[in-house]
């Protein structure tokens, strides 16, 4: 599947965002090794830090069906004119599982990165 099929895919998750709080939709697909995909969106909450991201649920689906090894994670915002990345968290999530490939939704189209450029140095246990 192209980037930009896969950005759609995530846009069109964001419909689902839980975001009363932030206005901020965001939607995510996760593209697992065996070639399944998984959506997810922001489900916001009033304590803030209960917050989950897009990324995040969509990676939560992917493990919790039986996924362990993900390699692709597309991501998207309704609500920003600019890309919006991935937070750290995150970055640290898709690292427990491998991903390789991070697609950016951006005004000039899918911006395309691998995971240890956004996040080098990632923490792991030796
Ligand atoms: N958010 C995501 O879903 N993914 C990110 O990578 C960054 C932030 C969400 C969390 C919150 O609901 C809203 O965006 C504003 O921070």
């Amino acid at each position: 599947m192209s980037a930009e099929e896969l950005i759609a895919e995530a846009r069109a998750a964001a419909a689902n965002a839980y975001a009363p709080y932030s206005r901020f939709r965001v939607g995510a697909v996760v593209v697992d090794e065996d070639g399944n995909h998984h959506t997810g969106a922001n489900v916001e909450n009033s304590a803030y830090g209960s917050t989950i991201c897009a990324e995040g649920a969509a990676i939560s689906r992917a493990v919790s069906g039986g996924a362990r090894r993900l390699d692709t994670v597309a991501v998207s915002c309704l609500d920003s004119e600019e890309a919006v990345y991935p937070c750290g968290n995150c970055r640290q999530l898709m690292a427990e599982f491998g991903v390789r490939r991070v697609l950016v939704d951006g005004p000039g189209g899918p911006r395309e990165h691998t995971l240890a450029d956004l996040l080098p140095f990632g923490f792991r246990i030796p």
